[in-house]
């Protein structure tokens, strides 16, 4: 198990992680949009009242910055005599919080939710710029993603 640096911690979303940066991280990810406090309080809530299957996780500095964030969305099924999956979604480190191992930090946090709560396996989807990360934090390829926009 990998630590983080001194003075950072990893704990669940907070609501009041909208003014610690939240977004901006997620803005390494992918467009975020302009979203508003009464939008993000909305969206929070709906995921808070949904505690056992959605786990969003945070990476703080030393100032309480959000530097690092990463979601376990846990699938009940009824397969595998009602198997549970875990899907791995929206891992990311700011830019210049890079390569200190905080993004595994945030896969080994979820991977250890992902095992207590019961899932069978974890699944994410990934560029393939991106493989050689997760082949670091225990993953291998398999399958193919297919993606229908609308
Ligand atoms: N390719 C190959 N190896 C990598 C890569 C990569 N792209 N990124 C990191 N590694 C290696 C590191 O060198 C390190 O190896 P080591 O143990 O031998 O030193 C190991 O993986 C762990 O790296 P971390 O320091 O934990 O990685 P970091 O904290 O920088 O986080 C991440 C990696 C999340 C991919 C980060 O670069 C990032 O936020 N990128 C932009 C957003 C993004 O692409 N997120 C992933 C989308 S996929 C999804 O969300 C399911």
């Amino acid at each position: 198990i990998s630590l983080l640096p001194t003075d950072y911690t990893i704990r669940p979303l907070r609501r009041s992680d909208y003014q610690r940066g939240y977004l901006d991280v997620l803005r390494v990810l992918t467009t975020v949009g302009e979203i508003s406090e009464e939008q993000w309080d909305k969206r929070f809530d709906w995921i808070k009242s949904r505690n056992d299957e959605y786990y969003m996780l945070v990476v703080c500095d030393g100032a309480d910055r959000v530097v690092g964030t990463g979601s376990l969305i846990v699938e009940r099924k009824f397969i595998h005599e009602l198997g549970m999956v875990g899907h791995i979604e929206d891992i990311a480190v700011e830019k210049g919080q890079q390569g200190k191992k905080l993004g595994l930090r945030i896969i080994q946090a979820l991977d250890f939710v992902a095992a207590q709560v019961g899932c069978y396996k974890s699944i994410l989807d990934c560029s393939e710029a991106n493989e050689g990360f997760y082949v670091k934090c225990g993953f291998k390829r398999a399958g193919l993603e297919m993606a229908h926009y609308y």
